[in-house]
């Protein structure tokens, strides 16, 4: 299958390539793990009703999730562009119009949006690792560790300080090159967050709230299931597997032409999941065996984890490591929101990769105080969603990525030619194939369209 850009012979990567699959699986895990699967997705499960909202969650990663990363690493190793040029090269090519750019164009604003608060909470992970060295969980109270959170998120000083931390290092580490660092990181990172979180899950059993947590989280209230929880659960599932801002996108333009895109976007869907449920698997338990809130919100995961640091034999130690790698796990993020960005401001301008770091990263900076001063000084202006912060949040999640991730689907399904998806996915065009392609012609957007008809509820 050849015959794709003009001159009829493949496009080549102007960045470079992956040095193997593996290395494009840990960068797309990279991304994928992160504050969304150990921040986000258990303080929305509490909010959302435990059960419904995991059961609906999973749904979304399945039908929604794997079909739409499938599409976005296939755009991009067949664009082999930063997402701006690669929608508007494909849609020349597919569909004779160079409008789809703006489906790359919408990712990046996306990713701006989104790592100016990212970058905020994973300041607080940073802060944590230094919270959790001073020794002050130890034995803590749950009120206790309360309002050292509370100090922490009411200071703009210090969110500030910290936001400002965890910026430049991911400006440093984007500026020299991504590829060999975010391999090794990724390839010590996840498998460590795994391992402390299988130590803190054996910690979450002997506090003895086990029973009440599985219930919370997989005994579904069907009742429970409103519009609310429907968008909700599909932006969470877009934003933990880092789908819908074109990010995955700009990484599949390095791939190598051999590498399987259905078993690597299945490894990375998985492997996403699990460590997303895990983390709900070690707080809920801390949550019911202390008597605390599983809605209590965004301070949730800095609210129960440091009570099991503080409670158990080595937990100075576990919980440092703890923060630390989640630290990491939130820079491999932030990289690769910055990616499509920075990949477009060089191709863009002729700029080299320390550059349009630099000014991609400082944009977001700056953005970055909306959200630090949403907990504190601006923490009493509220519109629409809430705080600044929450409208970023929710712009982002529940609708600049999924509307990204139906545009995309739909250019996949319906504007590229069976040929040209099958020679990125399947020449032969197995079932597998066929499955997939029937899942983002029909039932991926038409579940995004319905999600979003029946949330218009709450814009009312
Ligand atoms: N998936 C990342 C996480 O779970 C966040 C992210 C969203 C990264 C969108 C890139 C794009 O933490």
């Amino acid at each position: 299958m050849s015959g794709i850009g003009s001159g009829g012979e493949r496009r080549t990567s102007l960045h470079g390539f992956w040095s193997s699959r593996l290395a494009f699986v840990l960068a797309v895990t990279g991304s994928a793990v992160g504050l969304g699967n150990i921040w986000k997705f258990p303080y929305m499960t509490g909010q959302y009703g435990g059960g419904a909202f995991v059961l609906v969650y999973l749904l979304a990663v399945l039908l929604i999730g794997l079909p739409i990363m499938m599409a976005e690493i296939l755009i991009g190793r067949r664009g082999r562009r930063n997402p701006v040029t690669t929608m508007r090269l494909l849609g020349e090519e597919e569909s004779g119009t160079r409008h789809w750019q703006w489906v790359g164009a919408l990712g990046l604003l996306g990713g701006f949006l989104i790592l100016s608060f990212y970058s905020v909470i994973a300041g607080w992970t940073v802060a944590y690792i230094f919270e959790a060295a001073s020794g002050a969980f130890n034995g803590a109270t749950p009120a206790e560790i309360n309002a050292r959170f509370s100090a922490l998120e009411g200071s703009p000083w210090r969110t500030g300080f910290w936001h400002t931390v965890f910026m430049l290092g991911t400006i440093l580490i984007v500026a020299r090159g991504v590829e060999r660092g975010l391999e090794q990181a990724v390839r010590v990172m996840v498998p460590g967050l795994v391992v402390i979180l299988l130590l803190l899950l054996a910690y979450a059993i002997g506090t003895g709230a086990m029973g009440p947590a599985l219930e919370f989280m997989f005994r579904p209230d069907f009742s429970a299931i409103t519009g609310g929880v429907v968008l909700a659960a599909m932006g969470q599932a877009f934003f933990s597997l880092s789908i819908g801002m074109a990010c995955v996108m700009a990484y599949g333009a390095y791939l190598p032409q051999d590498a399987s895109i259905s078993g690597t976007a299945a490894a990375v869907v998985a492997g996403d999941t699990i460590i997303a449920l895990l983390a709900g698997l070690v707080i809920f338990p801390i949550v019911f065996a202390n008597g605390l809130d599983p809605a209590e919100g965004i301070g949730l995961v800095f609210k129960t984890l440091p009570l099991a640091f503080g409670g158990m034999t080595g937990g100075l130690l576990v919980g440092v490591l703890f923060f630390l790698l989640l630290g990491f796990a939130a820079m491999t993020s932030a990289i690769s929101l910055m990616e499509p960005s920075v990949a477009w401001a060089m191709e863009r301008f002729g700029i080299n990769r320390a550059l349009a770091g630099s000014y991609v990263g400082g944009v977001i900076w700056v953005l970055g105080f909306a959200t630090v001063l949403s907990f504190s000084w601006l923490s009493d202006f509220r519109f629409l969603a809430g705080t600044l912060f929450d409208n970023i949040d929710f712009l982002t999640s529940n609708i600049t990525l999924p509307l990204g991730g139906l545009l995309i689907t739909l250019f996949a399904g319906w504007f590229m030619s069976a040929n040209s998806t099958a020679a990125e996915l399947d020449p032969r065009a197995g079932a597998l194939y066929r499955c997939w392609r029937v899942l983002v012609r029909w039932v991926t957007p038409a579940l995004v369209v319905v999600v979003f008809l029946n949330s218009l509820g709450l814009f009312r």
